[in-house]
């Protein structure tokens, strides 16, 4: 019987993935930073048993069409908005994603962007070394405060309930919307859960964490950024397609939040010259929440351990279609 064929889509290191070896043949696109160009991905799933992929390629049905041999995708993402798992489900191929492992370094990540924004820290450091610093003065670069203010958190999953505990820390006043209430989170951290509206008509903070699906897509609009207070500070740490950008541009634009940080974006990687980088009250990072080396390496393990677990006939650790 010939060995299965593992496909890995970006160049990973040799010690994360060298358990795959023991059991297939494996082959990797040769790239750190580019992602796989789609005709070599579709050559290469078309022999594939296990698709070992990032969130920057699109697992469609004309994919999964050509990989009449595939078992599993495992992606390198707690998210799996790039996977059309319906159809997965239909071929009868396992999707797993990486939750968990991830969801104290991101949660960490939202902190920094919220306090960041808030506290002006880029912007300060930029100052500096601009040398425009020639005095202290009362109010130079004033920002808003963190501590006691209210933090609305949309999405309350496993990296909101992460969030919302350091928010404890800054004795901030938790508001959650969600698609189910999460007892947990009440009772354990005292958050209360609200309307959609009525969280972003109240909080200081709007900190987005829905993952994007047909609901959420856009739910941050024209309409939504209005319900928020001029001081209101939005934080998407999740998917850039949950908000409407150019609702987002006019809401900052005509002053109606006071400002941005981001770390996702509807098209990745978002253009230097994207009209939304230009504001100074926007903080913009290139999607790294989960980028740490102990969290990455960790999401790397668990993606092997469930192609691993697929191709030994057991089943994967963290699947999203079961
Ligand atoms: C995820 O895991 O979905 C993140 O966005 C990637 O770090």
């Amino acid at each position: 019987m010939s060995k299965p064929y593992i496909y890995i889509t970006r160049k990973l290191p040799e010690e994360v993935i060298a358990p795959l070896f023991e059991i297939a043949d494996v082959g990797m696109w040769e790239k750190e930073e580019d992602p796989v160009p789609r005709d070599i991905l579709k050559k290469e799933a078309s022999r594939a048993t296990a698709l070992y992929t990032m969130l920057t390629e699109d697992i469609d049905k004309e994919l999964f069409d050509l990989a009449e041999n595939l078992k599993v995708v495992a992606n390198l993402a707690v998210g799996y908005d790039n996977i059309d798992i319906d159809y997965a489900t239909k071929k009868g191929v396992y999707v797993c994603n990486t939750p968990d492992v991830l969801s104290d370094t991101t949660a960490d990540l939202v902190f920094a962007l919220l306090m960041a924004t808030a506290r002006r820290v880029t912007e300060g450091a930029e100052y500096i070394k601009q040398g425009k610093w020639k005095h202290w003065s009362p109010l130079l670069m004033v920002g808003h405060d963190i501590h006691h203010k209210t933090i609305g958190i949309v999405g309350m999953g496993r990296i909101g309930e992460k969030v919302a505990l350091r928010a404890t820390g800054f004795e901030m006043d938790i508001l959650y919307h969600n698609r189910r209430r999460n007892i947990e989170v009440e009772e354990g951290i005292g958050a209360s859960f609200t309307s959609f509206d009525e969280l972003l008509s109240t909080s200081d903070f709007i900190v987005c964490m829905a993952p994007l699906t047909s609901e959420t897509e856009n739910m941050f609009d024209n309409r939504a950024f209005q319900l928020m207070k001029s001081s209101a500070i939005f934080i998407n740490a999740a998917r850039g397609g949950v908000v409407n950008e150019e609702a987002l541009f006019s809401a900052l634009k005509n002053k109606e939040i006071a400002g941005a940080g981001l770390d996702v974006f509807k098209d990745e990687p978002i253009s230097a010259d994207h009209p939304l980088l230009a504001f100074k009250n926007v903080l913009a990072l290139p999607h790294i929440g989960s980028a740490t080396i102990e969290t990455r390496y960790k999401m790397m393990e668990l993606v092997t351990r469930n192609i691993l677990n697929v191709l030994k006939g057991d089943s994967p650790e963290t699947i999203v279609n079961d």
